[in-house]
């Protein structure tokens, strides 16, 4: 009876606490593929137990091009979100704006700094001060592939040159299907040019031309290479695939109606999440020429200037719950990410994830860890989205010819 009457006093006590504090986080996002709600699902289920209320800000459209303009006008007008997903340099432009909270007392108190790479927590802070929580890293030079598809046209293995790749595109067209699934929207177009890129001259290469934006490496021969060979690999997508959304794309692959697909490993949280089983029903391998190369994307929620003391204690929650082991485990199990926590268990984890796992720790020794451009952890958005626009309208207007696109990218690249 005795030790009931406490337990009682500790449940009233936790419900106090809870119902003290609770607050409610409205988070802008644009998971809203299969896999993705799914992943970003159980940071909602991980904050209503919490007693917290989740305002769920869902702007459709891969790559997050649309949420980032409904984020705009959201703040403009005086009423942000809690938490947005914002990556990379956009994060220091919105810090600039002095509108993101500092989120230094939660990253203390729980060790940031000790849990996640420099280069990752870089990223992160404005001046030294923590003003988002990653989620996770993607890796983004991917290739997918359906295995019963190789197989009927006798594609044997991934292939691991740009060169082996166009022999067994060949052979999938051959047996009538279409050899590359691919969404012609201009994030989905650069995701395919910047593996090329990273595959045909490397990492050094990927560094100075699309990184650093240098024109004698944009002006170079292996850049001409580079969007021949660009160029080469729209020959094997289809005529549908102009606006096609990326998740369609994956489905494709699924489907049988297309062997292969350039994507991030979120094409991996649309497989599971239809119960396709990686390395039976689908393969993964670095992007031709890329293996020992990474470009990484790492998700993250910039966190707003909220007034509500309920709101800014439920912010912090969010925050803490983003970077604890709990999250990072079971969303990045269905994101197709790998934690961004360090010295987490991969036990879970499928081999595409213990493979990525692994070649981001070697490549950030060996100097291979590269930002994604296309995914908005290299460039400023401002030049992002001008390099962008002019690849895609290489990549969709075929009279454009190579030299053309090459002057336009170094124009580009020194007028912003
Ligand atoms: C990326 C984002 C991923 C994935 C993808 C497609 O930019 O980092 O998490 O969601 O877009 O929507």
């Amino acid at each position: 009876m005795r030790k009931l009457g406490r337990l009682a006093t500790v449940v009233a006590l936790v419900g106090m606490g809870v119902a003290a504090r609770a607050g409610e986080v409205e988070v802008l996002h644009w998971w809203t593929s299969g896999g993705e709600a799914k992943s970003v699902g159980e940071l909602k289920k991980i904050m209503q137990g919490k007693g917290h209320t989740w305002k769920d800000f869902a702007v459709a459209g891969g790559g997050g091009d649309n949420a980032m303009t409904v984020l705009k006008s959201r703040v403009v007008s005086g009423s942000p979100p809690a938490a947005a997903q914002v990556k990379g340099p956009a994060i220091q432009e919105w810090a600039a704006e002095g509108v993101l909270a500092n989120l230094d007392s939660v990253a203390s108190a729980e060790k940031w700094d000790s849990l996640l790479p420099k280069v990752v927590a870089d990223v992160l802070k404005h001046k030294g001060h923590y003003v988002a929580a990653p989620v996770n890293v993607h890796r983004v030079n991917w290739m997918w592939a359906n295995a019963a598809v190789l197989r009927r046209a006798g594609v044997a293995s991934m292939p691991k040159t740009w060169e082996e790749f166009f022999v067994a595109a060949d052979k999938v067209k051959k047996a009538g299907l279409i050899a590359v699934a691919h969404g012609g929207q201009p994030w989905q177009d650069f995701t395919i040019f910047e593996s090329v890129v990273l595959g045909v001259g490397g990492a050094k290469f990927y560094s100075d031309a699309m990184v650093k934006l240098d024109p004698k490496a944009l002006n170079s021969d292996t850049m001409k290479k580079s969007l021949e060979t660009f160029r080469r690999v729209k020959g094997y997508t289809d005529a549908a695939a102009p606006g096609r959304d990326w998740n369609l794309a994956t489905a494709m692959v699924m489907q049988e109606k297309a062997a292969f697909q350039f994507m991030g490993d979120w094409a991996k949280g649309e497989f599971l999440a239809a119960g396709k089983v990686p390395g039976k029903d689908f393969l993964c391998a670095a992007a031709p020429g890329t293996s020992t190369s990474y470009t990484f994307n790492v998700d993250s929620f910039a966190m707003f200037k909220l007034k509500d003391a309920n709101a800014q204690k439920a912010q912090a929650d969010l925050a803490a719950a983003i970077m604890g082991a709990e999250f990072q485990e079971v969303f990045n199990l269905n994101k197709g990410s790998i934690p961004v926590r360090l010295n987490m268990s991969m036990a879970k984890f499928d081999d595409c994830a213990k493979l990525s796992s692994k070649d981001f720790v070697d490549t950030a020794k060996s100097g291979s860890l590269l930002p994604s451009v296309a995914h908005g952890l290299a460039v400023r958005p401002e030049l992002e989205g001008a390099i962008k626009d002019v690849v895609s309208q290489f990549w969709n207007e075929d009279k454009i010819t190579v030299a053309a696109a090459q002057s336009r990218l170094v124009a580009a690249a020194v007028a912003k």
